[in-house]
C-alpha cells in the first residue's frame, strides 16, 4: 500500500540521487526500450522537439531495432534492457514494451538513475503499481506515464472553463466510450519463429508457451499480456474522469462482457462494459464494443449545468437551458507533443510531470479494477486508502 501523501510527494525531495539534471540548454539524452509502433512513434515525437538525442535502442525483436535505427542512426542497440540502463550517458528513457514490462524496465532505469517516460497502462498486475510508485520516490526519479490527456491543451482548457468555473455543475455520471474503430482480427506473423526474435526474453514474466505468433503481435488480445479495451483504452478515459473530477480511486466496480465477435482465440473480451461508483457520488461507466462503423471515442460529463463531451481534439459543452448555443472548440494536432514537452521540461525542473507515475498507478489500477471484476464475474468492492479490494463479507 501506498498512501496518498507518499504518491504525492514531489519528486524534488529526494533531490540527492540525481544522477545527472540537464541544464536548460542541455540536450536529453534519451534511450528507448521497446521500439515498436508506439515506441518508435513517441520517439519521432521526442526527436522532433528538438531537444535530445537517441544514443540507444533496445527491442527483444531484431527487426524492430533495425527500424528504430533508421530514424535513429548512430544509436546504439541492444535486446536487455539493462545493458542500455547502464550507459552513463543516458538521461532518459522511453518505455514502449507490452505492459508486462513496464514495471520491471521502469524499476530499473530508475535505479540505474534514468527519468522515465512509460507507456500506459502503467502494469498490467495491479500489485505492480504501487512498488513502481515508490522506486520514483525512493529513487527521485521523474517519471511520466503515457495517458497524454494530462497535458492536452482540450483537456486543461475545459476543465478550466466549465468544471473549475462550476459552469457544469454538480457531476452525477460519466459516459466513456471507447469503441476502437471497426473490429479488426489478429494479425498474423511467421508460422517459424525469427531468429532474431528472443521468444522467452519476451515473455519475461509471463509463463513459458511455445512461439505464438498471435500473442506476440496481437498483446492486448491476451489476458496473459494485456487487459484488452479496458487498459488499453479505458485507462486513458477513466483517467481523465479522475483529471476532472479531482479523484483517484473507485468505490466499487462490475465489468460484464466477453469475446462476442470473434472467434480466433483470442481471450482478452472484445466488449466490455465497466460501471464504477466514485467517492463524490457519482458514476462511471466505460464501454467498448466491437462495432462495424467504429463510432464512439469520447468521455461525456453529466452536470447539473449541462453536458461536458470531449474527445482529443474538441470539446462541446451543452448548457442545460433549453435552446441555449453549445460552447464547442477544436483543438488540431496529437497531444502527445504537449505530453513529451512536459516530461523533457520536468527532467530539467524537477517538478512533478502531469501525469506522475501516481496519477498512471491510479488509472491503471481502477482499469485493472475492471479487468478483475471481468475475470472474477463479480463485483468489486475497493479501499482506495488501502489499495484493498473489501473481501466478500464486507
Ligand atoms: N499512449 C497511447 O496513446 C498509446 C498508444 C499505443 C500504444 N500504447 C502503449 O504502448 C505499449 C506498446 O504498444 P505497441 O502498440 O507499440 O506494441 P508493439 O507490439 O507494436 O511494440 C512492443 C515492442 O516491445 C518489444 N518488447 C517486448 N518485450 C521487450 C523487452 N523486454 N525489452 C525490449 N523490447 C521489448 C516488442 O518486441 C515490440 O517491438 C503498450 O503498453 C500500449 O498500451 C500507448
Amino acid at each position: 500500500m501506498i498512501t496518498r501523501r507518499e504518491g504525492l510527494q514531489a519528486a524534488a525531495l529526494t533531490a540527492l540521487s540525481y544522477s545527472r539534471v540537464p541544464g536548460a540548454n542541455d540536450r536529453v539524452q534519451l534511450g528507448l526500450i521497446g521500439a515498436g509502433g508506439r515506441g518508435k512513434y513517441v520517439m519521432s515525437v521526442f526527436q522532433k522537439t528538438g531537444q535530445v538525442d537517441v544514443r540507444a535502442v533496445c527491442d527483444v525483436y531484431g527487426q524492430r531495432i533495425d527500424e528504430a535505427l533508421t530514424k535513429a542512426p548512430g544509436a546504439q542497440s541492444f535486446t536487455d534492457h539493462r545493458r542500455l540502463v547502464e550507459m552513463k550517458e543516458i538521461d532518459a528513457v522511453l518505455i514502449g514494451t507490452p505492459d508486462h514490462w513496464h514495471k520491471t524496465t521502469a524499476i530499473d532505469a530508475m535505479n540505474a538513475g534514468k527519468d522515465v517516460y512509460v507507456e500506459k497502462p502503467l502494469t498490467h498486475r495491479r500489485q505492480d503499481g504501487p512498488e513502481i510508485v515508490r522506486a520514483a520516490r525512493v529513487t527521485g526519479r521523474i517519471c511520466q506515464v503515457g495517458v497524454q490527456q494530462r497535458s492536452g491543451a482540450v483537456y486543461l482548457e475545459a476543465r478550466e472553463r466549465f468544471v473549475r468555473s462550476g459552469m457544469l455543475g454538480k457531476v452525477s455520471h460519466v459516459h466513456c466510450v471507447w469503441h476502437g474503430g471497426p473490429p479488426r482480427p489478429l494479425r498474423s506473423g511467421p508460422a517459424e519463429k525469427p531468429s532474431n526474435l528472443d521468444w522467452v526474453r519476451y515473455l519475461g514474466p509471463v509463463r513459458y508457451r511455445d512461439w505464438n505468433p498471435p500473442q506476440y503481435f496481437n498483446f492486448r488480445a491476451f489476458l496473459d499480456f494485456g487487459g484488452g479495451k479496458m487498459t488499453d483504452f479505458g485507462a486513458h478515459w477513466i483517467d481523465v474522469v479522475h483529471m476532472f473530477m479531482d479523484q483517484d480511486a473507485p468505490l466499487s466496480v462490475m465489468a460484464a462482457g466477453g469475446v462476442f465477435h470473434f472467434q480466433d482465440g483470442r481471450t482478452a473480451p472484445d466488449t466490455i462494459s465497466a460501471l464504477y461508483e466514485y467517492p463524490g457520488k457519482f458514476t462511471v461507466n466505460f464501454e467498448s464494443f466491437a462495432l462495424p462503423n467504429g463510432a464512439g471515442y469520447h468521455v461525456e460529463f453529466l452536470g447539473q449545468g449541462g453536458r461536458l463531451w470531449i474527445n482529443r481534439n474538441r470539446y462541446e459543452f451543452h448548457p442545460g437551458e433549453k435552446g441555449a448555443a453549445p460552447i464547442v472548440q477544436e483543438f488540431p494536432g496529437d497531444i502527445t507533443d504537449q505530453h513529451v514537452l512536459n516530461f523533457l521540461e520536468c527532467c530539467r525542473s524537477r517538478k512533478l510531470p502531469n501525469a506522475d507515475v501516481y496519477i498512471g498507478h491510479r488509472s491503471c489500477q481502477a482499469a485493472l479494477l475492471a479487468v478483475e471484476s471481468y475475470v472474477e464475474k463479480r463485483m468489486l468492492h475497493f479501499d482506495g486508502q488501502r489499495e484493498e479490494v473489501l473481501p466478500l463479507s464486507a
